[in-house]
Parts: structure tokens; sequence; C-alpha cells
């Protein structure tokens, strides 16, 4: 096959797209997707500051590269979770990786919160990987409201995102269908969060990552060795084999005509009122995580 813009040999090849690219030319193609999402979402106005955040994945770490390449102002961030034999180590290829891109990183500390997460594991009964993301995601936005970042960026793909789309249809779970997509708007309390790589497959920000050199983590968490909603993404990746390109068309006709349709249908949002113990908005007296840490206080595990 040769590559669709230059003719040369193609090495990465696209079937979704019914095409191939020599790395050169792949390397343009994943930088205009990217542009695309970030243009046709405004998800980033000019000279606004977005906090990426980092796992130490090739998504998020190819994301933070591709947005410091199209000259947006970003800053890194790692929420380092205190697992034992897994979280220095990923804390130390984010760390590499940002001084090799001249990226500045901020790291949010789990277990400084008193939220590490194997406490979290011993002393709750509810699963920890829900736990865990509401953590996560308490320490995103926490970092950018108090940083003063206009946006959160996530590394979440196409696979992540159709995967999603399609656990909540078959839910038919008309809130989440009501809110789910490539940006979440800024509300009281709450950063805007953003998805630029959300037209790009798992494939494609693998390519990505392998082709820029970037040294990413590969390990499973080890309290949830499955990937999330694997069973979906295989059912999927089937359905695109066969009809290529029908992931990115399912992703965004929802986006054109389902989702209006359950947004237009929801009930209005709840009030929120600022957590009694941190400040973060919540619809209780006292929010999840800070929730947690008290859990995790009383248990004194
Ligand atoms: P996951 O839910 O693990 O697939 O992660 C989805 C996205 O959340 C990643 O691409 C990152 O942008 C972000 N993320 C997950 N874990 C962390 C972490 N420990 N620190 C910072 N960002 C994270
Ligand atoms: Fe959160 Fe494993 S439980 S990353
Ligand atoms: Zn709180």
């Amino acid at each position: 096959m040769k590559c669709r813009r230059c003719r040369a040999t193609a090495q990465v090849k696209l079937p979704s797209h019914h095409t191939g690219f020599c790395p050169e030319c792949f390397d343009v193609f994943f930088s205009r997707q990217v542009a695309k999402a970030i243009k046709d979402h405004s998800m980033i106005r000019p000279g606004e500051r977005v906090l990426v955040a980092l796992s130490g994945g090739k998504d998020s770490l190819g994301l933070a590269r591709e947005l410091a390449r199209q000259g947006h102002d970003i800053t890194g961030l790692h929420v380092y979770l205190g697992i034992a034999g897994s979280s220095d180590q990923v804390l130390g290829k984010v760390d590499a990786f940002c001084q090799r891109e001249s990226i500045p990183l901020q790291v949010a500390s789990a277990p400084e919160e008193g939220l590490a997460i194997p406490l979290i594991k011993e002393c709750l009964t509810r699963p920890v990987c829900a736990a865990c993301g509401a953590i996560k995601r308490h320490l995103f936005n926490k970092a950018a409201m108090d940083g003063g970042f206009e946006a959160l960026a996530t590394g979440h793909n196409l696979d992540d995102e159709t995967a999603r789309l399609f656990a909540n249809t078959l839910r038919w779970d008309d809130a989440y269908l009501a809110d789910q997509g490539p940006v979440m708007p800024a509300r009281q309390g709450f950063a805007r969060r953003i998805k630029p790589l959300y037209r790009l497959g798992e494939y494609e920000t693998a390519a990505y990552a392998f082709l820029a050199g970037i040294d990413h983590g590969t390990a499973a968490c080890p309290y949830s060795p499955g990937a999330s909603f694997t069973h979906h993404k295989e059912l999927l990746a089937g359905l695109e084999e066969r009809s290529p390109g029908a992931k990115l068309q399912f992703y965004e006709n929802f986006l054109k005509r389902g989702r209006p349709a359950f947004e237009k249908a929801r009930e209005a949002p709840p009030d929120l009122s600022p957590c009694l113990t941190c400040g973060f908005p919540t619809q209780r007296e006292t929010c999840t995580v800070c929730a947690m840490r008290e859990a995790v206080r009383e248990a004194a595990c």
C-alpha cells in the first residue's frame, strides 16, 4: 500500500479511513484530527491555559505532546495513587516525559490527601475502581480550579468514547446520554473538560506514541487488570472491521442527533452547594471524596 499523501510506502494502515500513511504523513494526519476536534467543539480558545491529565499511558502523553506542538499553553497533571510497585514507576515515566518535552508538571498526591488507593481498597466496601475514578476527577478539578486553568484535557480516545456510549445505550441511561461528549462545559466550581483525541482510535494513538518515541507505561493497574469496557470494545472492533468508519459515525451521529434529544428531555440539574469540608460543589453536605477520607480515618486502617 502507498501513502495517501506522498505515495511512499505506507507503514501505518488505517482501514477506517480506507487509507494508509508513511510516518511523516501519519503525523500530519494525527495533528489534523486533533486540531479538527478542538476547532469543531471550541475546546480551547486563544490564550487559554490547559491542564492535561497525564496517567503515563500512550494516550495522555501523546495528547500532551501534540497540544504542545500545536502551540497550546499546557501544564501536565499527574495524580499519584500510592500503589506499591506501580505508582512510583508511573510517576517516573511522566516526569521523564515532561522533562524531555519541556512541559511543566504538577503532581497531586492521593496519599497526602488521606486518600491512598490501597487504604481505600482496604477500608471501603465499594469497588476500588469507582472510588479511584471519583478521587481522580476530584483532584483533576481541584488542580484546574486552584491553578486558574480554563480547561482540563484527558486522553480518552475514540475506542474509550464509543465503548462508553455503547454501554450507556444498552442501558438507555438517559442521564449519561444527555451528558456524554468530547466537551463538558464549565459550570459553577467545575473547569471545562475536553477530550481532543476523540476522533482517533487506540491503534492510531499507539502508532503516534511509538513513532514519537514516547516511553509510556503499559502495565495495567494491579487492582483492575482488565481495561474498562473490554467486551464492548471487542464488539465494536468487529463492527469496525466489517464496516470501516462505523465507530466514528456512531459517535458523531450521536452528537448530532441523539444527544440533543436526551438533552431536551433532561430534568434540571440538581442544585449544588459547597462541601462543608473542602468547598467542592456537591448535592450533599459533604462531597463523596471527603466522605471517603472520613471513612478511611474512622476505620483507622
Ligand atoms: P483511564 O480511565 O485510566 O483510561 O484514563 C483516562 C484518562 O484519564 C487518561 O488518558 C488520562 O488523561 C487521565 N488519567 C487517568 N489516570 C490518571 C492519573 N493517575 N493521573 C492523571 N491523569 C490520569
Ligand atoms: Fe484506580 Fe487502578 S484502581 S487506577
Ligand atoms: Zn469535600
